[in-house]
């Protein structure tokens, strides 16, 4: 498992400035970033898997070594077959550590040679999460700095 390869999991329902803040910078530690959008059919998605990863496809299309994916199943699974050696998170507060780090535990457990990295988004993006941009976009609310324009123009249109 590559060490410079790193795959960014999560649900970008959608992606925001938050994840993009993150995003940066796993390009500037690893070689390879994998942005991977989980399929997963007990949740009920805002936007589809296609349209989640055209929108991550559109805001990254600028940075030549991140690749979108979609996985699905166990993620350590999924970073074998992909031969990715660290898994990306963001954390923003100390309200998001315990499960993340209960999954990164669980992550070790299930795959001790895959490490998980944590990094921290800009302060200014400690409050935004996918499910209050949702939330927001679906009461008309004002979105502006918390998602690329060309998402909360598709978010506008999606709940209107
Ligand atoms: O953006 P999210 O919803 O916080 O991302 C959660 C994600 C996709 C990282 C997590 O649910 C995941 O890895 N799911 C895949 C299934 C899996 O491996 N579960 C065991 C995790 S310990």
């Amino acid at each position: 498992m590559n060490h410079a390869c790193a795959i960014y999991p999560g649900s970008f329902d959608p992606v925001t400035n938050g994840h993009l803040d993150l995003i940066e910078r796993g390009v500037k530690m690893f070689d390879h970033l994998i942005v991977a959008v989980l399929r997963n059919a007990e949740k009920e998605p805002l936007f589809s898997v296609a349209e989640r990863v055209e929108m991550l496809r559109d805001v990254t299309s600028h940075f030549p070594t991140v690749e979108v994916d979609v996985f699905e199943g166990l993620l350590v699974d999924y970073a074998r077959q992909r031969g990715a050696g660290v898994i990306l998170r963001g954390i923003r507060a100390i309200s998001d550590y315990e499960y993340e780090l209960q999954m990164a535990l669980m992550n070790r457990k299930l795959e001790p040679a895959l490490e998980t990295v944590f990094m921290m988004p800009a302060l200014s993006y400690g409050f935004l999460s996918a499910r209050l941009v949702r939330e927001i976009a679906r009461l008309g609310g004002p979105l502006k700095g918390m998602v690329p324009p060309q998402v909360e123009t598709r978010l506008r249109a999606k709940v209107a």
